[in-house]
């Protein structure tokens, strides 16, 4: 990347350094960097011994036949046990560990790790008689409500590994994911709230189950919890296949005796998307896994006992896996667990749920916070958000702008914001500041977490110096990291371990995260996003990150996103598609402003970072094309952007947004 490129982002240079309370007090001080550094392996084993073993490990880390690794070698554990039955043992069985909060308001449920224990166990037995034993895989599809956790941990309990998938997911999606991992049983419900009305699940699952059997896979059993007792219809409930969770679970015996799992026993299959179209199915084993949830999530979100913890994402991404169900359970924490939409019934809600419930840690991603952000302050304004004392980030880079406004108006400046760096593959956070130790740099993911090694290398595998941009890559081991893509082992080493293998000076491969990053002059990284997003114009090389973020710096702009779209004189052309402030969309309105609005945009990335990063093209657009998880799809982006056809959108959360997109509300060619 050029150095032109590079010094962009390093034109941020606002630093928040840990409050000193906090500091003082913080679970993980200085001195764990060095002694991971070390000794990484006893680091490791020191985290796992922060769990409860069944048969103690006889070598922490295996990595003999790389890139199969296998942590904790022989030792043997129950990851439910772990998460709920130990802190009841221990004496916390009253304690809260989930405040659920429906959608419908004053739809609310408290569950202890007492109740969480006989329900986990219930369900255990129910899978049991419904034929599913250890090693089978179990399909999860359900809204945000207990039962999804409890499923999980059922699942965990008995060594079935679970594959959830995210209940915005359509049947086809379900029925590919169900098939290619070949699921038993299916768990789900009739439906959730959403939005403030009723939405089904349980007809998606007819359609996947009919679609798998189509193909040859036949689900035994499909179990269905009553959330909204919507009608089913007349072909609705099927004797053979469904069966009611109150009929069921409920009914079954809270004894249930865990057995203990060798740590690489599969826990859970989570499919992801690659470059390819066929999702992946990454594979997470136990031990190494819920040491490493439950190691960062402890560290990271300086968790205390009395904390109420807030972690936003769905159960159905792997957010929702390591930072709400495995981590944070595993670490007897009290948390929020909310069904619904931010802005149901009001715009507020979420505020509203941190006030009600006196949240002390919130994680959440940038794109919600862009939204917040384009709503107004008002908006939190109107609640006391004093109980907050730590935020985090996840998901994408979380451009300046936002990062300083969730601190500011959110964190009313005494939190610190934790920019966490993973990836469903990594299992758990690697690169993130620690809250006591690391200062903050809005934009900075700053630096790998004790036992993590990771590096920023040009395309020779050489480490980049400091100032300058690469590749991403990790080149020691981490016991969350995923063990294979399931059934694809090629894949596997080919998507992750190829592009810097093992040669001369690396005796053994690193893996090869997809993105791009930076060093700053202080050595801390900058996370760039994809590689695949980032452009060549005329041989430099430009993050559609960094435009973005210099677009979104912008007083008018809300959101925005760049792609790189072929252009015969350049190579590559920046397109930019951005979505206006309220205030600013009145004012675009008038005639002829419109224009004015773009040449506006385009001067401010031409100041911000250089001619050479002037949008060709910027076109203001009421929607962005994102998939349910809140990424920007920028492939379609790119197809508009050269006047391609449009491709698939069946993973977009709104496909309607493409047509208000295609039909460009406003557009300004260069002159
Ligand atoms: C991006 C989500 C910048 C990155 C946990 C990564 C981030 C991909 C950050 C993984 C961050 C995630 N800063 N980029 N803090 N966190 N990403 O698998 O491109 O849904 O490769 O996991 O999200 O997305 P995934």
């Amino acid at each position: 990347m050029s150095d032109q490129t590079l010094s962009n982002l390093l034109k941020e240079d606002r630093r928040f350094e840990p409050p000193a309370d906090l500091a003082a007090a913080a679970n993980v001080q200085e001195e764990a960097y060095a002694r991971a550094d070390a000794d990484p392996e006893a680091f490791w084993a020191e985290q796992a011994e922060r769990l409860s073993w069944d048969t103690p490990w006889s070598q922490v880390l295996d990595w003999s036949d790389p890139p199969f690794a296998k942590w904790f070698v022989d030792g043997k554990i129950n990851a439910a046990y772990n998460c709920v039955d130990r802190h009841v043992e221990e004496g916390r069985g009253d304690k809260v560990a989930i405040h659920f909060v429906g959608e419908p308001e004053g739809d609310t449920r408290d569950l202890t790790y007492s109740e969480l224990k006989d329900l986990v166990s219930q369900a255990a037995n129910t899978l049991a008689d419904l034929g599913v034993e250890a090693g089978d895989r179990v399909a999860i599809y359900m809204p945000m409500i207990p039962e999804a956790i409890v499923a999980m941990l059922a699942c965990a309990r008995i060594g079935a590994p679970h594959m959830v998938v995210f209940g915005g997911f359509s049947s086809d999606a379900l029925a590919s994911r169900i098939e290619d991992c070949q699921a038993k049983v299916v768990i789900t419900s009739d439906g959730g709230y959403r939005r403030g009305a009723a939405s089904g699940l349980k007809p998606a699952v007819d359609e996947a189950v009919a679609k798998a059997a189509e193909a040859g896979h036949q689900v035994e059993k499909v179990l269905v919890v009553k959330r909204t007792g919507q009608d089913l219809g007349p072909d609705g409930w099927n004797d053979d296949l469904d069966v009611w969770w109150h009929d069921s679970v409920e009914k079954a015996s809270t004894e249930h005796t865990p057995e203990a799992f060798d740590a690489e026993h599969p826990l859970f299959i989570m499919y992801t998307s690659g470059t390819t179209g066929k999702p992946k199915g990454i594979l997470h084993t136990t031990g190494g896994y819920l040491t490493g949830a439950a190691y960062t999530h402890w560290a990271i979100f300086d968790l205390k006992p009395d904390d109420v913890y807030w972690c936003t994402a769905d159960i159905g991404w792997i957010t929702g896996h390591s930072y709400i169900t495995y981590g944070p359970l595993a670490n007897g924490v009290t948390q929020v667990l909310y069904e619904g939409t931010p802005d149901s019934p009001e715009r507020g809600r979420w505020w509203k749920i941190i006030e009600d419930n006196k949240v002390t840690i919130f994680y959440t991603a940038p794109t919600a916070i862009r939204s917040f952000m384009k709503q107004g302050r008002e908006i939190p304004d109107q609640r006391d958000l004093s109980s907050l004392r730590l935020l985090g980030s996840v998901g994408e880079p979380i451009n300046p702008e936002a990062y300083v406004w969730y601190r500011h108006v959110i964190g009313g400046d005494r939190t610190p914001v934790v920019d966490t760096w993973w990836q469903t593959e990594t299992g758990m956070i690697l690169i993130s500041p620690l809250p006591g130790v690391t200062p903050g740099k809005p934009g900075s993911a700053m630096i790998p977490l004790p036992g993590i090694a990771a590096d920023v290398v040009n395309e020779e595998g050489e480490s980049v110096p400091d100032g300058s941009g690469g590749y991403l890559v990790l080149t020691q081991p981490w016991p969350a990291m995923l063990r294979t893509i399931w059934g694809d082992d090629e894949r596997f080493k080919d998507t992750y371990w190829s592009r810097f293998p093992a040669n001369a000076e690396r005796p053994t491969p690193w893996y090869f995260a997809g993105d791009g990053a930076k060093k700053d002059d202080d050595g801390d990284l900058w996370i760039l996003g994809r590689v695949d997003d980032v452009m060549n114009v005329s041989g430099h090389r430009l993050s559609t990150t960094e435009i973005e973020s210099a677009l979104v710096s912008h007083p008018k702009v809300a959101e925005a996103a760049v792609v790189g779209a072929k252009d015969e004189d350049t190579g590559q052309a920046v397109v930019a598609f951005v979505i206006l402030r309220d205030e600013a969309i009145a004012e675009a309105d008038e005639p002829g402003e419109g224009e004015d609005v773009v040449k506006e945009l385009r001067q401010h990335v031409r100041t911000q970072i250089g001619p050479i990063a002037t949008p060709r093209q910027i076109m203001v657009v009421p929607e962005l094309p994102k998939t349910r998880s809140g990424k920007i799809m920028r492939r379609l982006l790119r197809d508009v952007a050269e006047h391609r056809e449009v491709g698939d959108v069946t993973t977009l959360a709104d496909s309607s947004v493409m047509d208000l997109i295609s039909a460009g509300v406003s557009s300004g060619k260069e002159d």
